[in-house]
This record gives structure tokens, sequence and C-alpha cells, in this order.
């Protein structure tokens, strides 16, 4: 399971059925989640133990981007279960490298050359876990002949989230993550989000990559400019550092493009790209994307993984990237996501003392109200519509991209529903 940075709700353990009160007895009490217990799901709904239906406009956290219970996702499974589940990397099988090919020239097809090769993972954690293997290894080799190599930093930016182990979690830099298991790996520093002035004196000789989310999630959906991007590449370039973009979050469609960064100038391509949460549609897989410059660093056995690449994950892979990528998917995730967006705007609108913003692009939406919106959060959900906060004030509106007129006109009107509803209980207490 992954570890997630937001929740839907508060802990709510005081008022736990008793089923749930008998597993919380044994599970690690690290998510803070509300009283819920979800049986099973269909397209864009999640259902209750009791029935009850939600709206489920999370997706896993912008990971079942083919909905739930997918006819054609659970086919590939059930076969690929009877076929093969697991070999690990000591042998070749043939699905990972259908799946790296796919992305390779999925990708190059949009920017000639971007990518050469794919190491496969388990979580997008460990994908940032390989690419900044990669960039210390990339570092190393730089300064061959040297006695000591100080190409080693790696700069990051606020409101990022790149995972929590060690050293994703050294370049993730919202203290809340961080403080408690401090010391963390050395050599990392974070910048401003989009502030081109820091770039130059923040990137030197000494850095060995820079990590970005160019349309960050959990940060709350903000955007990154395309001058930013271009400044962060031309740095990258002068020094000799991989540029390495987390796309695990904004990336494969969600914008209504293969990957982010496609909404940005050629000038503004990475070295190397990360992916994860919807590439198998909630089967655990990661993927790190490398230029064949870069991926010549790295030497046999320098890096690995038991469960990564395994064929199971990479043949549902396989399935979801050749729905996801064709032209005809990704330009109805720009034509619902505008869709979506035009309504929560024009619900939006009539509470400007809830609501100062409306954001994003495609399906990766952010609704930043003026509080806290915990208590919105909440009060869909008690309507039948599920919503995930993101940075300090952000609701994300991530639904399956599948998501279709139908369930953006219920998903509105629960909206409204719950803004006249916390309206009301602002007016009250004021
Ligand atoms: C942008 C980004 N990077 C990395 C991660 C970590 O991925 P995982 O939870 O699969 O390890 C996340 C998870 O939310 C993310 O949004």
């Amino acid at each position: 399971m992954t570890v997630q940075p937001s929740s839907t709700a508060a802990a709510e353990t005081s008022v736990l059925p008793a089923s749930l009160r008998a597993h919380a007895k044994y599970l690690l009490n690290v998510y803070a989640r509300p009283p819920l217990m979800f049986t099973h799901g269909e397209g864009c709904y999640l259902y209750e133990e009791s029935g009850r239906r939600y709206l489920d406009f999370t997706a896993g956290i912008a990971v079942n981007a083919l909905g739930h219970a997918d006819p054609g996702v659970a086919e590939v499974v059930a076969q690929q279960a009877r076929e093969l589940v697991h070999t690990s990397n000591l042998y070749h099988h043939p699905h990972s490298g259908h799946l790296a090919e796919m992305l390779v020239e999925g990708s190059n097809a949009v920017r000639p050359g971007t990518f050469g090769k794919v190491f496969f993972s388990n979580s997008g954690t460990e994908a940032n876990e390989a690419a900044l293997k990669l960039a210390r290894k990339w570092g190393k080799t730089q300064s061959a002949g040297k006695k000591t190599s100080t190409k080693t930093g790696v700069v990051a930016f606020s409101g990022a989230f790149h995972g929590r182990s060690m050293g994703a979690l050294s370049a993730t830099a919202t203290e809340k993550y961080r403080l408690p298991f401090e010391p963390l790996v050395p050599g990392f520093r974070h910048e401003t989000f989009d502030d081109i002035k820091a770039v130059n004196k923040a990137i030197t000789e000494d850095t060995c990559a820079v990590l970005v989310e160019p349309m960050q999630g959990e940060g709350g959906i903000n955007i990154a400019s395309e001058p930013f991007l271009r400044a962060l590449r031309k740095r990258c370039d002068e020094v000799n550092a991989l540029l390495i973009y987390d796309e695990i979050q904004c990336g494969l469609g969600r914008t209504g493009k293969l990957w982010a960064h496609h909404h940005y100038a050629d000038d503004c391509v990475p070295d190397v790209l990360t992916s994860a949460k919807p590439l198998a549609n909630g089967i655990p897989i990661g993927a790190m994307l490398t230029s064949d410059r870069a991926a010549s660093c790295l030497g046999l056995g320098e890096h690995g993984t038991t469960f990564g690449g395994a064929p199971l994950p990479t043949r549902v892979g396989v399935h979801v990237v050749g729905r996801i990528n064709t032209p005809e998917f990704l330009d109805n995730v720009t034509r619902v996501g505008n869709q979506l967006r035009k309504g929560l705007e024009d619900v939006c609108v009539a509470f400007p003392e809830l609501v100062a913003e409306v954001r994003g692009v495609g399906l990766l939406i952010g609704v930043e109200f003026r509080q806290d919106p915990s208590r919105f959060v909440k009060l869909c959900m008690e309507r039948g519509l599920l919503l995930v906060a993101a940075g300090r004030q952000t609701v994300r509106v991530v639904p399956p991209l599948t998501v279709g007129e139908t369930e953006i006109a219920e998903g509105t009107r629960i909206w409204r529903e719950a803004l006249e509803a916390l309206d009301k209980e602002r007016v009250a207490s004021a």
C-alpha cells in the first residue's frame, strides 16, 4: 500500500464501526482515514459494505486512470496470473521490454530522441530513488580522474512531493514529512518552486541533478511556468547536471498529453522522467525513463529490485499505456477536463468568501480554498463525493481519466450542495 501524504478526512477512531475497530488493532496507525470500508468499485464509483455508492474523484490519488474494476484490466490481470506472475530479474520475459518500448517510442514520437532506456520499480518512490542513484553515479562519472567527486548535489523545490524513502524524502522540502526523520541524506537543497532568480545560484558545477515536478500534485496543483523549466534545462546543460522530471502524479495522460512536460516547448525536455501511479491502473509499478546518454553511466549490478518489472505489472502496463496513449483518449481527457474545470468554476464563483481559485490542466485540477478545506472534503463525502486535499488549502480533483458527463454533472451538483452547507456554517459562526 502506498503511504499517502493527505487523507480524505481526519481520523475518527472513536466512531469506527466494530469491523474497522477490530482491524485497527493490527494496522500501523499512520493513515488518517474516514470510517468507510470499501468492498468494490465500478468505473468512477466506489461501494461501501452497506452498498452505499460514492463518486470517486480521488481515483486512488491519480492512480485508477481507467476507473475501478475495468473489465479490460481485469481480463489482462487474470490472464497473466494464469500464465506467469513473477520470475525475478534473474530471467527475461516479454512484457517489461514491451512496456519499455511503448514508453520510449511513445515519448519519442512527441519529442524525438528524449528517452532510450527504462528501469522498472514497484512504486513512485522507488522510481525516484533509481533516478537519484543514477544522478549520483552520473556526477561521479563526470568527475572521473578527480580524487573525490564533489558533483553530488541535488536541487529540488518547495511544495514538491517525491516520496518517503530516505532519498526521496531528502528531496521533499515539506517539513512535516522530513523533520521526524532527520538527519536525511546529505547533499540536497531546496529552492522556491517556479522562482527563476534562484536557478543560476543554486545549480552549480557541484550539482549532479535537479529534480522537479513540472506540475505539482501534493503541493496543491501548482503548474511550473515555461520560463522556469527552460531556465532549469539551460542551467543543467551549462553545469552538466541531469534534469529529472517527477511525473508520477501529473504524467501519463492526466493533463491530456502523454507527459505533462509535453505542454512545454522542446527546450524544456528532461534527461530523466519518473512515472508510477496510473501505469498499471493500481497494480504496483514505477518506471524511470532516461536518455541513452544518462543511462550509460549505470553498469551491471549497480541497481536492481526483486519485484520491479515483473510479468504481471508490466503486462498490465502494456494494456494501460496502449489505451491511454491514443489521440482520441488524450483529446477526451482535455475535453472532459475543461468541462469539469468550467463546471467547478461556475459553482465556485458564487462563493468568493470560501474559494480563491480553480486551476489545473486536463484532469489535474485544484480548487484553492481560503481556509483549510478538510471540513469541505467531509461535507462532500457525506453527500457521496470523494475528494483529497493537497497543499495547505487546496482540494485536488483527480477523477479517473474515463470520467463522463453524467459523473461531472453529479460531482459539480454535490460540490455546490457542500459549498452551500459550508457557507451556512460560515454565516452561522460569524
Ligand atoms: C509527484 C509524486 N512523486 C512521488 C510520489 C511517491 O510515489 P509512491 O507513493 O508510489 O511511492 C508521489 C505520491 O504521491 C507523487 O505524487
